[in-house]
């Protein structure tokens, strides 16, 4: 029987494990982390990630040939193949810090691997990594190899939280790096087999190591530059009249461009994005491409503007002043179906409310106060390492309240801001929330999901990323 280890038990390790032990029975798969209350999680009712569809296939192989442990080094010894799905952060401190990323975790994984194996191994990456990784890890395995065979791929993941099980049962495509040698491509077949249980021949995709881990940078970048672009559109449309959904509709018409990823927003969040360009633009600068990187740069940058352009048009809306005022805060995950912060547009958008002294009522489905009260709280880049590695206990963060319920976060508040696309906050009973709401009443919608025309009629204030400007919004003037 086939054995995998894989070293991370997270938001890729997690779900991605437990689909290759679905529909590969014959194959015993053991999730290892150094976190024990992440593991104790995985092996309870409670997961500790949410994600769609995930407790249901945990459940059908848990127990059988889906395994999760906190015995690092025995799992490792063991397996054929490891995946190395470990937190692969923005270095703070020291040579490229701010941009480059820091391989601590991922060091310290491939130094436990040559330890403990005393079998050959196939090792994987599965972190998001820098062009190159595989070379420092291929050096620091073989020379503490004891005759011992390893060969190195590359296998970057692609799924998108919210929808990761969709996305790994019907991934657009695999990607397998490794070795042009004959050994290289017979661990290339190995990994290809364990995918060919149920993804297509023709979506498994054999490439160079190096080309492999700069397909997932170079992915994650365009991913984002089309969000920047679909959001700087937005500041010209509010300026011109024009309906930025109107002109995205009309762009992704274009089979060239297509549709999706066109909407416009308060700005992309998630784990990735942001960290994968830094860490390509620093790759850039390394090889003297300052154009290159000059160019990416600028993907970060009119983020962070839509971010500000967003709290600014809050402020100078409700008369150049938050200061005292109750502002509800609907959503704060990074995007629906996911309780995941990770660089979430809301800690930047709360954060610059709190500079103005507003008072804050969160309110998320799927987001804990204490995961608030940390993000808010936490520098940045400290939220990617490891659990028992982040600062200890939040500080208590004055002027915010997290609530259970949209209804409360919204009581007495004179504003309303959607900073999660959650399907509940479509259907809530808006006429009650304006009644009881302190008026004029503002809704300042980040994501473009309420019927604002509908919002007007009602009585609110209403503020919709790239739309036309209600008269009163006119008369105001959000400055970035
Ligand atoms: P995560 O933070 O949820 O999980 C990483 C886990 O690795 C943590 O539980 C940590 O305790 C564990 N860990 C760290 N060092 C370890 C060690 N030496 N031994 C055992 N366990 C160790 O991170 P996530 O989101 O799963 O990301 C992992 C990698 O995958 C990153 O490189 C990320 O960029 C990449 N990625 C993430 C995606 C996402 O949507 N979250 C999508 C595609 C790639």
């Amino acid at each position: 029987m086939v054995k995998i280890c894989c070293i991370g038990a997270g938001y890729v390790g997690g779900p991605t494990m437990a689909v290759i032990a679905l529909k590969c029975p014959k194959i015993e798969v053991t999730v290892v982390d150094i976190s024990v209350p992440r593991i104790t999680a995985w092996n309870s009712d409670q997961l500790p990630i949410y994600e769609p569809g995930l407790d249901e296939v945990v459940k059908q192989c848990r127990g059988k040939n889906l395994f999760f442990s906190t015995d690092v080094e025995k799992h490792v010894s063991e397996a054929d193949i490891i995946f190395v799905s470990v937190n692969t952060p923005t270095k703070t401190q020291g040579l490229g810090a701010g941009k480059a990323a820091d391989l601590t975790y991922w060091e310290s994984a491939a130094r436990m691997i040559a330890d403990v194996s005393k079998s050959d191994k196939i090792v994987v990456e599965k972190s998001t990594v820098p062009v190159k990784t595989a070379e420092a890890i291929e050096k620091i395995l073989t020379h503490n190899s004891k005759e011992i065979k390893y060969q190195i791929l590359s296998n970057p993941e692609f799924l998108a939280e919210g929808t990761a099980i969709q996305d790994l049962f019907n991934p657009d495509r695999v990607l397998i790096g490794g070795r042009e040698t004959p050994d290289g491509q017979k661990a290339i077949q190995a990994l290809k087999d364990v995918y060919a249980h149920w993804v297509p021949e023709d979506r498994i995709i054999t490439t160079n190591l190096w080309s492999a881990e700069l397909s997932k940078l170079a992915a994650n970048a365009f991913l984002a530059q089309r969000i920047s672009s679909v959001n700087a559109m937005s500041a010209l449309c509010e300026a011109t009249g024009a309906d930025v959904t109107q002109v995205s509709h009309a762009v992704g018409k274009d089979s060239r461009i297509g549709p999706k990823f066109l909407n416009a927003s308060v700005g992309f969040g998630g784990s990735c994005f942001q960290k994968d360009i830094l860490n390509l633009i620093y790759i850039c600068e390394c090889n003297g491409l300052t154009e290159v990187a000059n160019y990416w740069k600028q993907v970060i940058k009119v983020n962070d503007y839509q971010k500000n352009r967003f709290v600014n048009r809050i402020v100078s809306s409700m008369f150049n002043t938050v200061s005292g005022k109750k502002i509800a805060v609907l959503g704060f995950a990074f995007k629906k179906d996911t309780g995941d912060t990770r660089e979430t547009p809301a800690i930047d958008v709360c954060k610059g409310l709190l500079g103005d002294k507003a008072c804050l009522s969160i309110y998320d489905p799927q987001v804990t106060e204490d995961q608030i009260r940390r993000d808010l709280t936490m520098k940045k880049f400290d939220w990617d390492h490891p659990i028992h590695l982040q600062p200890a206990s939040p500080s208590v963060v004055k002027q915010v309240s997290v609530v259970w319920d949209a209804y409360q976060a919204t009581k007495d508040a004179h504003g309303v801001c959607i900073l999660t696309e959650w399907d509940e906050y479509k259907t809530l009973d808006y006429q009650k929330i304006y009644d009881n709401m302190q008026k004029p009443a503002f809704i300042f919608d980040g994501r473009n999901i309420l019927d604002a025309a509908k919002l007007r009629e009602i009585g609110f204030i209403v503020y919709s990323i790239g739309k036309s400007l209600d008269p009163w919004l006119k008369d105001t003037v959000a400055m970035a």
